[in-house]
């Protein structure tokens, strides 16, 4: 996939200004399995993205909470909040993520309305 090549890499040069399509995002989503649990607008195992959006969005420290969540998970005690019964897997047991990656994803999640 041609533009995949390109978005890694923009990351790797970290000199991609702007925003990612959207398109490329959601390459990044599919290529991660995050839909096997997450919709856009609709909860599956984990909550809708646009809920979480919702909930977080607007709060000081929201991506960077969200970016480290991503990554590891929300398995560790250390997280308060869950939405439900599930806790999320940390990245180990589900595709890995790397730092700019999982900016991006968040990014996305916290531009759905
Ligand atoms: C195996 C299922 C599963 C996969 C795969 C998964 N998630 Fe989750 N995710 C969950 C569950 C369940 C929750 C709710 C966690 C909780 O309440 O503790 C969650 C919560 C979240 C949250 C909210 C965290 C919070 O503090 O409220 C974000 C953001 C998120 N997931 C993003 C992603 C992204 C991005 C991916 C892909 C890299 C992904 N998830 C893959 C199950 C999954």
């Amino acid at each position: 996939m041609k533009n995949k090549h390109l978005v890694s890499l923009c990351l790797l040069a970290a000199v991609c200004a702007g925003p990612v399509r959207a398109d490329d995002v959601k390459d990044l989503i599919k290529a991660k399995h995050c839909y096997d649990c997450h919709g856009d607008k609709s909860g599956k195992v984990g909550p809708a993205f646009r809920d979480i959006s919702r909930r977080f969005r607007g709060l000081n420290n929201a991506k960077t909470m969200l970016v480290r969540m991503v990554q590891n998970g929300t398995d560790s005690q250390a997280v308060v909040y869950h939405w439900g019964a599930s806790t999320m897997p940390p990245g180990e047991v589900r595709v890995p993520v790397s730092q700019a990656e999982a900016e991006q994803l968040v990014d996305y999640i916290l531009s759905l309305k």
